[in-house]
């Protein structure tokens, strides 16, 4: 059983949601405040849209809350054994500087709910979603920009996910031209073709 399918209803994080959610937390402070305070100026200036869960037998409640935009892997900022890789899956006559995908900027399960399965869930649901025939333009990779914490690389190792670089030394390196510095977030992505290719 699906609990955000069969108990929650989908629907775009607005503010009239916002102004009736009996206090939503998912346990990290800016992640909090994002999708309290900055979710809906954020998809007025076309930078994601805000979405949500919310349980049908208590509407006000917000089970789980994410935001996505358009975005890409771009293979030159990649190291080389990687960006062939990326090449190699994605068999194409021209190559590419850039591979179509969408960046899950961000997602929070409501504290009361964790554990429970909600956030594969809504990973799951985002998977078919953007490989729903109805989808606008080509999205290949599921895209996250995960923080950089055991527990929730883990969850999204767990749905799928692939670490863009090796270690976080490279990372730091194709990103700040530095390995010694700390990354706060790490970058994975899933390669929605995998479930393309089994349905
Ligand atoms: C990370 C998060 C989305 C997982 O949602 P969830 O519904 O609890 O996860 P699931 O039940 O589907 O999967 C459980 C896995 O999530 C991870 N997890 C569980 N509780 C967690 C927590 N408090 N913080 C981070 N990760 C957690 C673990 O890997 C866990 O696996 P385990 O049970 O084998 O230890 C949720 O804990 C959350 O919103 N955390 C705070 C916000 C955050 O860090 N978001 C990710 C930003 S990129």
């Amino acid at each position: 059983m699906s609990f955000l399918l069969e108990r929650c209803e989908f629907k775009e994080l607005t503010t009239d949601v916002l102004s009736e959610n009996q206090s939503f937390s998912c346990g990290n402070a800016d992640l909090d405040d994002f999708f309290l305070n900055d979710a809906t100026r954020y998809a007025q200036f076309l930078m994601g849209k805000s979405y949500c869960f919310c349980l049908n037998e208590t509407p006000t409640k917000i089970v789980c809350a994410l935001t996505v935009s358009n975005d890409s892997i771009r293979i030159y900022d990649l190291p080389r054994s990687r960006r062939d890789y990326m090449r190699s899956l994605t068999r194409h006559e021209k190559i590419l500087k850039r591979y179509p995908g969408v960046l899950l900027g961000r997602l929070g399960v409501n504290k009361d709910f964790f554990g429970m399965g909600i956030g594969s869930e809504a990973i799951d649901f985002l998977k078919g979603w953007f490989l729903s025939r109805s989808n606008k333009t080509g999205c290949r990779f599921l895209i996250v920009d995960a923080v950089n914490d055991t527990r929730v690389i883990s969850f999204y190792q767990k749905n799928g996910f692939i670490p863009l670089f090796s270690s976080e030394e490279q990372e730091s390196l194709y990103t700040y031209g530095n390995k010694g510095v700390e990354l706060k977030t790490r970058l994975m992505y899933f390669d929605l073709l995998e479930l393309s290719l089994n349905v």
